[in-house]
């Protein structure tokens, strides 16, 4: 047996002036070699000074051990646990708890004859948090940092032509855990790939390429020699797709090379200029393949690398960020690496759908929110375009005085060095960031100093630095870059003179379930005013793990989620969220705050997203042109492919024709002809709305031809209808004393089809934000949820019947509401006024509330949609005539609340069974028919908690309070607010 503790005397997790021990420098020369991924003997130890015991189990490499059921040598089992800026346990840094879960991993790996005489390399893609490696019982070497590969020289370790064993330590918690204490779930393991790889003495150390939009290409290679001596004569030589770089080629001009060579450090410089180069942007993501070769004094190859360049530029000009010269638009999202089944192991299949997903929806830029991603997601950031803001792996958010402490200078320096060696080559990244949530300290100046020496070029930027002011932090920020600052505050501030850096928010519009209100708002702030150029919703996981329900354990290892992705969690599972494990202390479900469900389906927040981001715009011209702008920066509208809709409130298709884009430059507009024979269509009365759906015109790299890229709209018939008025004239004459309802002695409308009448309703189930902001809470204080109706009056006269009541909510506040009921061949027209008192301020909704049948199960409306909108976030939502089933209509959010609105409704029918009834409303209105009363989903915690109920729970409201992002930044803004007074809404009701 071993005896751990005599071995690590050191303490290395104990340790934070030790960064790392024999681990060689992070560098961008891509290598491949012998994998070490697959099974590994394997023992969880309770500490990292117990002893082995004699039996191993068996792991996947990577993977994370909590997401496994493993249980250490005592029987205890290491599950997740999520915390958001709270520690997983109490300690001062440096020290972590004593019970530290420590994996011992370990196999053979057959090590060719052929590499004997040459370098041999162990690289360990990552591991949480200090990893120990040693080679047939030699130590070789020490990692920190969770999210960057370690690489060890493991040389004089190994036995070619024989089977060596690896030995891999990693120990979960130590005094690195206080610089990662992101707001994500706590895992451990050894996350990305192993491999040992070989190369020759003479070998390249790194490279470094800058390339810009002009064609000027520089290649920095750094040679160095295993014997330590460089041989005299050495040199190095590249080609650029494939054709040699050389003085007299027709496509580029070798302009310089120059070596400087010391006796052991060899540093070539090519520098060529490239003729006729396209530059890469995010939506022209142009690669070219770069190889460099290193030779011998004899001329034969000692070594080569070959990778992809991308030619553009970055600058700052005053308050504007510039791509290729362009003030692009930031339309970003924060994105960890993150996987419901594998925890924080991700494959390049996972990364690229997770690309994709964000092209589809129209974003173009990415944060590695808040460490250096997965590397392969860089290399897919190149290939399919989109910017990248690459982030250090600092979060010492529960202890910010970390900042500032000098037993973690080294760490910063380690973190913020060794990510920008890792990722310099890569033209998607353009902003890098030192980190997160960190206080701002003497530590990130030495980063910064590091790094503005290293890599001149880029922008460097750090949210701490300009937290509380505006002003200060330019050592560490070039980038004006707060997160939730509100509209009024970003925008006062670029109004106000004073601003002088660029301003791109690093995390705005907080997605924890129903949220994103505003986000057509912030847009609206950033196309309008200099100086605002976009920013990163936060986030793009709902970190939901996947777990067994049985047992309230999470799911075997990595295997696929069976079942079509639709947000809900597969039959038996649940998505979990903090203490679903048992976890103390926890965060619950603020891990679940992003864009896309813990499946990858989008959430309805995408779609707005992508009409906000839309390449195209319509404008009404006169009757019959519209002006078509072209709202991309750098390319042409070729690429896509176009139909028009006309759209009324008849039922049925839209009629359509088909499109021609006219050629329209970047940031330019033109008149385009609408085809009159679609517009003698629309002959009559009516609103009228003309969609441009606009798709793919061939294969892109994330959509395959036929992807909707944007639905823009205008609104060719502007007049406003009373539209009760005519589904009044439609549904016919009053038919005197043939009442379609009966009015029962509590004032209530009864009807087959009804199985509650309609009553007032001035709650809904709590979105995340409603809860975390406090309003939920005010909101069940004031007895808004359970409303007691005390009917004062039923009064028949000329025909129509006037039902008064009165509703109370705590404290005897009392809510006037009348109901005047007419009645029409079909059914009837509903005419209600509530009043609001001046203590009912802020209320959820004020509206009708009413239940059918069982049976209707199918929904046509003529509205915004498709998606789920609401009143401050439903900008980019087409009016159209829309079906569904009822049940399709929900959004599963993870923790149930308020979901499935539409917003801007003007009829609706729901059938089934051979029954029918119709609503017409008097103006557009947010409306929601649902399975679920809003009490079920306030008292469930998870979505399978859920019962659908038979009936249809139907709310139509007056107003409806916007969604706002108050889990996480601004409350829905007044605008978008209800306050006391009187509401007026009438609708016709009639049954088919
Ligand atoms: C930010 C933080 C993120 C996340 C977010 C809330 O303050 O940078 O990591 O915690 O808030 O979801
Ligand atoms: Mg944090």
């Amino acid at each position: 047996m071993n005896r751990r503790a005599e071995r690590h005397h050191m303490r290395p997790w104990e340790t934070p002036e030790l960064t790392g021990w024999r681990r060689l420098p992070a560098h961008a020369v891509p290598r491949k070699g012998i994998s070490l991924d697959g099974l590994w003997r394997f023992q969880l130890l309770p500490t990292p000074d117990a002893d082995l015991a004699a039996r191993w189990a068996q792991i996947v490499v990577p993977s994370c051990w909590t997401m496994q059921d493993f249980e250490d040598i005592h029987g205890v089992a290491d599950l997740p646990q999520y915390t958001n800026y709270d520690m997983p346990w109490p300690a001062l840094p440096p020290m972590p708890p004593s019970a530290n879960p420590t994996g011992v991993y370990e196999r053979e790996v057959e090590v060719p004859a052929e590499w004997a005489g040459r370098r041999m390399l162990l690289h360990v893609g990552a591991a949480e948090s200090v990893l120990i490696a040693s080679v047939n019982g030699v130590e070789v070497g020490i990692g920190k940092d969770s999210h960057l590969a370690s690489e060890f020289d493991v040389t004089s370790a190994v036995r070619p032509g024989a089977a060596n064993t690896v030995r891999l330590t990693v120990v979960k918690w130590s005094d690195a855990t206080f610089v990662e204490d992101q707001d994500q779930w706590w895992h451990a393991g050894i996350t990305r790939s192993v491999f040992l790889y070989s190369t020759g003495t003479l070998y390249i150390a790194d490279l470094r390429v800058t390339a810009s939009r002009d064609g000027q290409l520089s290649v920095d290679v750094e040679a160095r020699s295993a014997d330590g001596l460089l041989p005299e004569g050495w040199r190095v030589s590249a080609a650029l797709d494939g054709r040699p770089l050389h003085p007299d080629e027709a496509y580029a001009t070798l302009a310089a090379e120059r070596e400087q060579v010391s006796r052991w450090h060899g540093n070539a410089r090519l520098h060529a200029s490239v003729h006729n180069v396209q530059p890469w942007s995010a939506e022209t993501p142009a690669l070219h393949e770069l190889a460099v070769r290193l030779h011998h004094p004899d001329g034969s190859v000692a070594d080569e690398a070959s990778l992809r360049v991308g030619f553009r530029d970055v600058d700052i000009a005053g308050t504007d960020l510039l791509i290729n010269g362009e003030r692009v638009y930031i339309r970003g999202v924060n994105r960890h690496d993150f996987h419901p089944v594998t925890g924080r192991v991700v494959s390049v299949e996972d990364m690229r759908a997770d690309l994709v997903t964000m092209k589809r929806f129209g974003f173009n830029a990415v944060r590695t929110s808040h460490y250096p991603n997965h590397p392969a997601l860089l290399d897919l950031a190149d290939e399919l375009g989109l910017y990248v803001v690459d982030e250090a792996d600092i979060e010492c958010h529960a202890y910010g005085e970390i900042a500032h402490d000098p037993v973690y200078l080294s760490a910063f320096l380690d973190r913020v060095s060794r990510m920008v060696r890792r990722d310099f080559n890569h033209p998607s990244v353009i902003i890098w960031s030192l980190g997160n949530e960190s206080d701002y300290g003497a530590n990130h100046d030495a980063a910064a100093g590091w790094l503005r020496r290293y890599d001149p070029a880029r922008p460097v930027q750090y949210e701490a630095a300009i937290k509380y002011d505006f002003e200060p932090g330019r050592a560490v920020s070039d980038i004006v870059c707060p997160m939730y600052a509100s509209i009024s505050e970003i925008v006062g501030y670029a109004r106000s003179g004073r601003q002088t850096r660029p301003l791109i928010l690093c995390e705005y519009s907080h997605a924890m379930g129903n949220s994103n209100g505003s986000l057509a708002d912030y847009w609206t702030a950033f196309e309008s005013t200099p100086g605002l150029q976009g920013g990163f919703v936060w986030e793009f996981w709902d970190h939901g793990l996947l777990q067994r329900l049985a047992d309230g354990r999470p799911g075997g290892p990595a295997g696929a989620i069976d079942g079509a992705a639709s947000g809900v969690a597969p039959p038996g599972h649940r998505w979990a969220y903090g203490g679903d494990f048992g976890d103390v202390p926890n965060d619950g479900n603020f891990c679940a705050d992003g864009v896309v469900f813990p499946d990858r389906t989008a959430k309805p927040v995408m779609c707005e997203h992508r009409e906000l981001a839309a390449p195209i715009r319509l404008e009404r011209g006169d009757d019959s042109t519209v002006r078509v702008r072209n709202r991309q920066h750098f390319r042409d509208l070729s690429w896509l492919a176009a139909e028009w809709q006309v759209v009324t409130d008849a039922a049925g298709q839209p009629r359509t024709a088909p499109a021609d884009l006219p050629p329209v430059p970047p940031g330019t507009a033109a008149m385009v002809e609408v085809p009159a024979e679609l517009l003698a269509t629309v002959s009559g009365q009516g609103e009228v709305w003309l969609t441009l759906r606009v798709t793919t015109r061939h294969d892109e790299a994330w959509a395959p031809a036929g992807t909707t890229v944007c639905l823009p709209q205008v609104r060719l018939r502007p007049e406003r209808r009373d539209l009760v008025t005519r589904a009044v004239t439609r549904a016919g004459t009053v038919s005197d004393g043939a009442w379609p309802v009966e009015i029962d002695g509590d004032g209530l409308i009864a009807h087959p089809l009804l199985t509650r009448s309609p009553t007032l309703s001035m709650w809904r189930a709590p979105t995340d934000n409603d809860r975390i902001a406090g309003l939920a809470t005010r909101w069940l204080a004031l007895g808004l949820h359970s409303l007691s109706r005390k009917l004062i009056e039923v009064a028949r006269q000329r025909g129509r019947i006037t039902i008064r009541a009165e509703y109370l909510a705590a404290g005897q506040l009392t809510i006037a509401h009348q109901q005047v009921l007419t009645p029409l061949g079909n059914g009837l027209l509903i005419e209600e006024t509530a009043v609001l008192p001046a203590e009912l301020a802020d209320v959820p909704r004020i509206g009708s509330v009413w239940e059918t049948t069982a049976g209707l199960d199918e929904i046509e409306w003529f509205g915004q949609g498709p998606w789920e909108t609401y009143p401050d976030r439903c900008t980019g939502a087409p009016v159209g005539t829309y079906r569904a089933k009822v049940a399709q209509l929900f959004t599963p959010y993870l923790r149930p609340q308020e979901s499935g609105g539409r917003h801007g409704v003007r009829r609706f029918a729901l059938t089934g069974n051979g029954m029918g009834m119709v609503v017409h409303l008097d103006e557009p209105r947010q409306v929601s028919v649902s399975r679920y009363r809003a009490a079920d989903l306030a008292v469930a915690t998870h979505h399978d908690e859920l019962v659908p109920r038979a009936s249809c729970v139907v709310h139509i409201d007056a107003a409806h309070r916007g969604l706002g992002t108050a889990s996480c930044g601004p409350d829905t803004l007044p605008r978008y607010r209800i306050g006391p007074g009187a509401y007026r809404w009438s609708w016709v009701l009639s049954f088919t």
